[in-house]
């Protein structure tokens, strides 16, 4: 498929690689709608906000910090609704999720997009590998944590990425989730990603028999802060590529936006969607047991932090 082909190419859905968060809202109300945003500060989350409000959502929009995210809410306009969540800091998860609770909302989506990418050298939040804390156990104390104030037809969407595929070849190394024996950039954001991943499907299949539905999404190749940690090689090849083989911020955003509120995505639980279609991950991904022990491991991490259970 030549590149034209690929930028205007449409999947089953109706929309595909060059289609962006507005185009996929586009003549949709979300009036009434509360949506949580992960992230909200940059890049693709910052989109996803913006757009979500376009269309008359409520966005509770999260950052590090509330600063951060009263800068970002007050920038996207009317209808954000600014919360500190760091993800890598316990507390903050547990403020957030009481943060929630106190407002009342009743969440109609939760957009698990905020994410950190190939850190040059190992770092580690309570002895587990500071990508995967972030990227998964993070979002596992929100989501859980949330799992009640979401909607009877509420959905959970969990930014995973293509990289999954650099997971190592086991998935999930259980047995050093420290990273203290063998730490590379890439295979950690991998698991991070895969964990993202299992963590949807195996949600998705706890939501079996209701309306709630958990997906994963790539969501293209896209310029934003994510790449600081990249090696100033990679950065440079990709400026000067960018044009063919970057996505624009509002296409990367769509495949999130896509997932969390078209009405084609009801009922679509457990997929991994790219380019706003069902796309096929890596075999692991789709092992039931692996996505199980997962939770079950994540669940123990989480009770094991300062704080206690939760
Ligand atoms: N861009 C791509 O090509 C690409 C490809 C595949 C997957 N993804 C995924 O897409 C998602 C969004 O990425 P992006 O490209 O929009 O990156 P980005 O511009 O760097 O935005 C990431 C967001 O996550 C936040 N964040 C990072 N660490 C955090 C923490 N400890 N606690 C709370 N928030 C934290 C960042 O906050 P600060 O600004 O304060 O750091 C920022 O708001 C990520 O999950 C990423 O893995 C992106």
């Amino acid at each position: 498929m030549s590149l034209y082909e690929l930028f205007k190419a449409k999947g089953p859905s109706g929309f595909g690689y060059g289609s962006t968060a507005e185009e996929v809202t586009q003549g949709l109300s979300l009036d009434g709608k509360t949506i949580l945003v992960t992230g909200c500060n940059s890049g693709l989350g910052q989109e996803a906000m913006r757009v979500l409000l376009l269309r008359g959502a409520r966005v509770l929009g999260t950052a590090r910090t509330l600063e951060k995210a009263t800068a970002a809410c007050a920038a996207a306009g009317s209808g954000a609704v600014p919360l500190a969540c760091e993800l890598s800091d316990p507390a903050s998860v547990r403020a957030c999720v009481e943060a929630v609770r106190r407002r009342g909302d009743r969440l109609d989506a939760l957009l698990c997009n905020a994410g950190i990418m190939a850190l040059p050298r190992r770092e580690q939040a309570f002895g587990v590998e500071l990508q995967l804390f972030t990227n998964h156990v993070g979002h596992f104390m929100l989501v859980t944590g949330l799992l009640d104030r979401l909607a009877d037809d509420g959905r959970v969407v969990v930014l995973s990425s293509a990289a999954h595929t650099m997971a190592p070849k086991e998935g999930i190394r259980f047995d050093d989730l420290g990273a203290e024996r063998r730490y590379g950039a890439w295979p950690s954001y991998g698991q991070s990603k895969l964990a993202n991943l299992l963590f949807a499907k195996e949600l998705a299949r706890r939501f079996a028999g209701t309306r709630r539905t958990a997906n994963a999404v790539h969501p293209g190749v896209i310029r934003t802060n994510l790449g600081r940690h990249m090696p100033g090689l990679a950065s440079l090849v990709l400026g000067l590529a960018g044009p063919l083989v970057l996505k624009s911020v509002p296409q990367g955003a769509a495949t999130e936006v896509y997932a969390a509120v078209h009405p084609a995505m009801a009922g679509t639980s457990g997929a991994y969607l790219a380019d706003c279609n069902v796309a096929t991950p890596r075999a692991d991904a789709d092992d039931p047991a692996l996505a199980r022990r997962l939770w079950e491991v994540t669940e123990r991490i989480v009770a094991g932090l300062p704080g206690g259970a939760g």
